[in-house]
C-alpha cells in the first residue's frame, strides 16, 4: 500500500503541491483520521461541493471552526437567513460604495505603509506591508480610531492563529476565545455609539442596512466585523505577498506587468489559482454523496482542497506553471462562476469581498511598482511559503534604489 503525505505532516507544510498531485491521481477521496474528515482534491469534485446545486452540504462545520472566536457569522447561516444577511452586507463591498467611499481609503493606507520604507532601499514586503495593509483598510473602513489600529492588528493575529490551529492546540484555542471577549468589549460600545451618531463609514452602513424589514443586531455586526479580520485581512495579505512573490520569481512576467498595468487583473487571477491564500475549506454532508473515488456518508465533514483543485491537470494545461497569459482562466468578472479558479469558492458563500480584495491588490501592486522601479528580491533569498490552512510567502525581503525626493 502506498502512503500519501499527511496534510498535517511537516513535508506537506514545506510544499503541499506534490502531495496534492498524488492525491488527485491516486486517491481523490481520502478518509483522514486526524481531522476526522473526508478529503477531496479534484477540481470537478471541489467545484461540485461549492456549487451545491442539490443542497447536499451545509456549513455546520463553522459552528466549531468559527463560532468560538467570532460568534455567529454569515458563514454559519444557510437558506433564506443567509440570503438576507448577505443582501444586508454585500452592497458595501462593491459598486459605488467601493469606488467612491473605500477606494480612497485603500489608496491612503497603502501609501502610508510604502512611505515608511521607500527611503530606505529595503523592506520585507510581508511584515512591512502585506500583513498590515488589508487589516488597516478594514479598521479604517469601519471608521475606528487610528489609535486603536494596533489593538485591531493584535486581534487579527490571534484570530488567524485560532483558525489555523488544525491540530487543536488548547492554548491557541483558549487565546481565541479570550479574543472574542476582548473584541466584543471593544466593539459593542463603538457600534452603539455609531447607531446614535452615524457617519459615512462601513459600520454606520451596517447599522442602517435593512432588507425585507430585517436589520442586524449589535451582536450580528460585531461578529461580522470579527469575521472581516480573517476573511478580509489574512486572505488579502497573502494574495498581495503572493502576487509579488510569483512575479519576482518570473522576471519576464514582472517586466510585462510593469510595462502594461492592465495585466494586473490577470496576474491576480493567476496568483489566486496558482497559490490560493485559502488552501482548504470544509463542509458538512447532509446526505450520502458520490464523488470521484467513492461515497461520502451523510453527516461527515468534507475537506475541500482548493490548492489541489486549482492545479488539476484535468482542468488546466500545464497547471504547475505560473502564467499570467494562460487562456484557460477566464478573468472577466470576479463574481462570475466562470472566474476560472476556486480561490473565492463558488455558490452561496462565494467571497463577499472579492472585488474589495481585487481593488486592494491592484492599488497595492501599482503603488509598490511605482515606488520601487528596480524592485528585486534580496540577494540569495529563497522564497519560502508557510501555512497549511492558509498559505503565503513567509517573508519577502526586497531591495530597490531608495526614492529620496
Ligand atoms: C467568503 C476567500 C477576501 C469577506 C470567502 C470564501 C473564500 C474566501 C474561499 C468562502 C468560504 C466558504 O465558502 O466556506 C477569500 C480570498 C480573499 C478574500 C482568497 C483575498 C484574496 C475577502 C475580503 C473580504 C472578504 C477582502 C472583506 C469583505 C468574506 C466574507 C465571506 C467570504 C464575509 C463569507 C460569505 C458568505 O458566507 O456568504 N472568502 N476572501 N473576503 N469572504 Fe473572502
Amino acid at each position: 500500500a502506498h502512503h500519501l503525505p499527511d496534510i498535517l505532516s511537516p513535508e506537506f507544510a514545506a510544499n503541499p503541491y506534490p502531495a496534492y498531485a498524488e492525491m488527485r491521481e491516486k486517491e481523490p477521496l481520502i478518509w483522514h483520521e486526524a481531522t476526522q474528515s473526508y478529503i477531496i482534491s479534484r477540481y470537478e469534485d471541489v467545484e461540485r461541493v461549492f456549487k451545491d446545486k442539490k443542497a447536499e452540504f451545509t456549513t455546520d462545520n463553522y459552528n466549531w471552526q468559527l463560532e468560538p472566536v467570532h460568534g455567529k457569522t454569515i458563514l454559519q447561516l444557510s437558506g433564506r437567513e443567509h440570503a438576507v444577511r448577505r443582501a444586508l452586507v454585500a452592497p458595501a463591498f462593491r459598486g459605488s460604495d467601493l469606488q467612491q467611499k473605500f477606494l480612497p481609503v485603500i489608496e491612503r493606507n497603502s501609501r502610508e505603509l510604502i512611505d515608511a520604507f521607500r527611503h530606505t532601499g529595503s523592506a520585507d514586503i510581508v511584515n512591512d506591508y502585506a500583513t498590515r495593509f488589508p487589516v488597516n483598510v478594514i479598521a479604517d473602513m469601519l471608521g475606528l480610531d487610528k489609535a486603536d489600529h494596533a489593538r485591531f492588528h493584535g486581534w487579527y493575529t490571534a484570530v488567524i492563529a485560532f483558525l489555523g490551529n488544525l491540530s487543536g492546540d488548547p492554548e491557541v484555542a483558549a487565546a481565541g476565545e479570550r479574543t472574542r471577549v476582548e473584541f466584543a468589549e471593544y466593539m459593542l460600545p463603538v457600534i452603539r455609539e455609531r447607531r446614535a451618531n452615524p457617519g459615512d463609514d462601513l459600520l454606520s452602513t451596517l447599522c442602517a442596512a435593512e432588507v425585507d424589514g430585517v436589520r442586524m443586531s449589535d451582536e450580528d455586526i460585531k461578529a461580522f466585523c470579527s469575521l472581516l479580520l480573517a476573511a478580509g485581512g489574512e486572505t488579502t495579505d497573502k494574495a498581495i505577498a503572493g502576487i509579488l512573490a510569483n512575479l519576482l520569481s518570473h522576471p519576464d512576467q514582472l517586466a510585462a506587468v510593469r510595462a502594461d498595468r492592465s495585466l494586473i487583473p490577470a496576474a491576480f487571477a493567476e496568483t489566486l489559482r496558482y497559490t490560493p491564500p485559502v488552501q482548504m475549506i470544509m463542509r458538512q454532508s447532509a446526505t450520502d454523496v458520490e464523488v470521484t473515488g467513492g461515497t461520502i456518508p451523510a453527516g461527515a465533514t468534507v475537506t475541500c482542497l482548493i490548492g489541489a483543485a486549482n492545479r488539476d491537470e484535468r482542468r488546466y494545461r500545464d497547471p504547475d506553471r505560473f502564467d499570467i497569459f494562460r487562456d484557460d482562466l477566464a478573468t472577466t468578472s470576479a463574481f462570475s462562476a466562470a472566474a476560472g479558479h476556486l480561490a473565492f469558492a463558488l455558490g452561496r458563500h462565494f467571497c463577499v469581498g472579492a472585488l474589495l480584495a481585487k481593488a486592494e491588490v491592484e492599488v497595492g501592486l501599482n503603488q509598490l511598482l511605482d515606488a520601487m522601479p528596480d524592485l528585486r528580491l534580496a540577494d540569495g533569498h529563497d522564497l519560502v511559503e508557510q501555512g497549511v490552512f492558509t498559505r503565503g510567502p513567509k517573508t519577502l525581503p526586497v531591495r530597490f534604489t531608495p526614492v529620496t525626493a
